[in-house]
């Protein structure tokens, strides 16, 4: 097909025509691609365009964030919800949807934390996956974004993320490699900024020698938009598609032909990329007419999962769920002016919002309610709390404050509400928090409350999910896909990001969110996997199997608390101790099981051996050999079974400068040590043991040192004969 097309053709069709559209070379049956933003609905713009939320756009439905509906942790509501946005896409006429964004949350701050799904690689990536794969399968490609560790938004466009390979390999790359091989998205967006001192757009190595070659990633490269500084150099380096347009893309490319510094055969690489992403397109739209959206399905999925991704965070003297018969004020005025959504080019244009208090009102549920602040005038009234049963404050962040293109100033509720909080939570008989921001903020008065429960920004319809959870039609499910630290300086990131350098050193390496915290045993303010529930969950029978060096772990849940409810299991994995620290616990999978009180149900989790691939320093995998401990959790401390496995994995090559403690710490190889070297030396020094008191000094020494304790006892023979067989298991 590429053969068919001129080169002026082919330089066009790697630009695109307009904010939105791909190039359509229509003489020779190449139509063009439409696509908008998401995630969290469509900002489809017809005749105006730009990424950043500023012109309008045509009104469409406010989902939940990304960051709301990943606390669900249920692979099937982010398929489902693929689905559902799919087919609005479908209504209008989309042929991609910019999302899902898999980046780790690294930095708490992050000003588009809101539009990801969680500080740990495989909970962004598997639930990432899902969403792709239903958005797929209704005929609507996705573009997994922003390649890679763009994690922070203050500089994003010339700011250099410095990370070491393995950190890269084992955090940032993860999500996306798991989207990739297990989703095949049709197109991934890479980012504005540089990672170790090349800008994304141009990084061959990532782009083609890993992303491409590597993960035999199949779809489209397409830039962030404005992500490109040279069209050739990015072409080079195996950016197919950059939008939007660009007015001198042409030229520059045409340019680099001629001087011999752009070969054609990278254009085509491109070009044969891009005609098969707009064939694909092509056929996709086959599907327009087997869906129908329907505005009414939309409304009950953004409610169904809300109610699964609320957090119940605190629950004192069982403040929440709130009764009917309880003598009730409702204080904040995000209850009436929702803070459902974030900014940037995430931000949906809608026709209307149900608040928190439309939704009790629409229930006939009895409050009274006070303003008791104003966050764009930044001021607070004095609320008399004290003839209430129950006092819940609604808290939200400022619209303005959370927003792609910006990271936030502070992790604090903004001022107005903290001064509410400080003067009126100690009047209160009994009190509750409930929180509408797109991620951690710090909470100062949190021991002065008794209950404390997180919405998010759950979209236009989404306060109805949350009024189940808040009144205890739905018991609560969702658990913390991001650590709530107690300060800001207690977050990993916070001495990286103060400076006003261009380049983000990722200091913490592999050490991201619980991880570091659960390996220094600090007690955050609400951990990773933190979720309260109305009912009670028992785990039972855990039982590990080991086939072909994969393992399958089973156990049973019995919900055995006084209402029906859903549960969501972790699997954390310790491994053996390898060359490079490692967090203690790292999280392998998930599970959610929906139970009915008394029912009890057998869950499985099947880990294949490459699960437990990790990388060396250098960034090279491999699957550490030993045994693994395997936690089955309720949350990321608390501990329901924890079972062990041996992996024959790869073990390190062993020379005479290898320490004899690593040698001595491997059964196999011990017995192969004290066959060939330690007998012999034994006999020269008439022991019948190693004296216990000199054990650590001798496991110290490298095995040439060893070998040469006693003079001309152990020959060159033995040595060699040592090196193979150690080398040999
Ligand atoms: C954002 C992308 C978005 C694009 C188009 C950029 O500013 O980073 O996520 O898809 O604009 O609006």
């Amino acid at each position: 097909m590429k053969e068919k097309l001129t080169l002026d053709e082919k330089i066009r069709l790697v630009t695109g025509s307009d904010w939105w559209r791909t190039v359509a070379v229509e003489e020779k049956g190449l139509s063009s691609v439409f696509m908008s933003d998401g995630p969290h609905g469509l900002r489809v713009q017809i005749d105006s365009g730009d990424h950043l939320g500023l012109n309008k756009s045509i009104n469409t439905v406010c989902y939940p964030a990304e960051s709301i509906i990943s606390s669900s942790f249920n692979k099937e509501l982010l398929f489902k919800y693929g689905e559902v946005i799919g087919k609005e896409a479908l209504s209008l006429s989309v042929d991609m949807l910019l999302g899902p964004g898999v980046n780790i949350k690294r930095n708490p701050k992050c000003g588009r934390n809101f539009e990801y799904y969680a500080e740990d690689p495989v909970v962004s990536g598997k639930l990432g996956s899902e969403f792709i794969k239903g958005l797929q399968s209704v005929g609507v490609s996705a573009c997994v974004k922003h390649f890679v560790c763009n994690n922070t938004e203050n500089k994003r466009n010339y700011s250099d993320s410095r990370v070491n390979e393995r950190t890269l390999r084992e955090v940032y790359l993860k999500p996306f490699e798991i989207c990739v091989k297990e989703a095949h998205p049709d197109a991934l967006m890479c980012s504005y900024n540089l990672v170790n001192g090349t800008y994304m757009s141009e990084n061959k190595r990532l782009l083609t020698d890993i992303l491409k070659k590597e993960w035999r990633y199949s779809g489209i490269v397409v830039s962030d938009w404005g992500a490109v500084k040279s069209r050739s150099v990015s072409l080079r380096s195996g950016l197919d598609l950059e939008m939007p347009y660009s007015e001198c893309s042409y030229n520059d490319v045409k340019k680099a032909l001629e001087d011999g510094s752009l070969r054609e055969s990278d254009l085509d690489k491109a070009v044969e990329r891009m005609i098969s992403f707009i064939k694909k397109s092509e056929e996709k739209r086959s599907k327009r007419t087997l869906y129908s959206f329907s505005r009414d399905e939309a409304r009950e999925y953004s409610r169904e999962v809300v109610s699964e991704s609320v957090v119940l965070l605190k629950n004192k003297e069982n403040f929440f769920p709130l009764k009917r018969e309880e003598k009730l004020l409702i204080v904040g005025e995000v209850a009436k002016k929702p803070h459902y959504q974030g900014g940037g080019s995430a931000h949906i244009d809608n026709d209307s919002v149900l608040s928190f208090c439309d939704i009790l009102k629409e229930r006939n549920i009895n409050f009274d309610y006070k303003e008791g602040y104003i966050l764009e005038k930044n001021t607070t009234e004095d609320v008399d709390p004290s003839s209430y049963d129950k006092v819940l404050f609604v808290v939200g962040n400022k619209k303005s404050d959370e927003s792609e293109g910006f990271d936030r100033d502070t992790l604090s509720l903004p001022e107005c509400v903290n001064t509410l909080l400080e003067n009126t939570l100690k009047k209160c008989k009994s009190s509750g928090l409930l929180i509408f921001t797109g991620g951690v903020v710090t909470l100062p008065f949190e021991k002065n409350c008794n209950g404390v429960m997180y919405a998010g920004l759950p979209g236009e319809y989404g306060c109805e999910g949350v009024v189940d959870v808040v009144m205890g039609d739905v018991s609560p499910s969702g658990k913390l896909t991001e650590t709530w630290i107690k300060k800001e300086e207690d977050a990993t990131t916070y001495l990286s990001c103060i400076s006003n350098e261009k380049t983000v050193e990722y200091n913490e390496g592999v050490f991201v969110g619980y991880k570091y915290y659960e390996s220094k045993n600090i007690k955050p303010l609400f951990e990773f996997g933190h979720g309260l529930s109305y009912t009670k969950f028992k785990y039972s029978n855990a039982k590990i199997e080991k086939e072909n060096d994969n393992f399958k772990i089973t156990f049973k849940i019995k919900n055995i608390g006084k209402m029906d409810g859903k549960e969501t299991a972790f699997l954390f994995v310790t491994y053996p101790l390898t060359s490079e620290p490692r967090s203690y616990k790292s999280l392998l999978d998930f599970t959610k099981v929906s139970l009915k009180t008394g029912e009890e149900k057998e869950v499985m989790f099947l880990i294949k051996k490459e699960d437990l691939t990790v990388y060396n320093e250098d960034g090279k995998e491999y699957i550490p050999f030993g045994e693994y401990t395997f936690t089955l959790s309720s949350s990321l401390s608390s501990s329901e079974a924890v079972l062990k496995g041996e992996i024959d994995g790869k073990r390190d090559e062993v020379t005479l400068f290898t320490l004899v403690d690593d040698i001595w710490n491997d059964k196999e190889r011990r017995q192969i040590l004290e066959e060939i070297v330690i007998k012999k030396l034994l006999v020269a020094f008439r022991m019948n043991e190693i004296p216990e008191d000199k054990k650590k000094i001798i496991l110290s020494l490298p095995l040439y040192s060893l070998c040469g304790l006693a003079k001309g006892v152990i020959s060159e023979e033995d040595k060699k004969l040592l090196l193979e067989r150690l080398n040999e298991v």
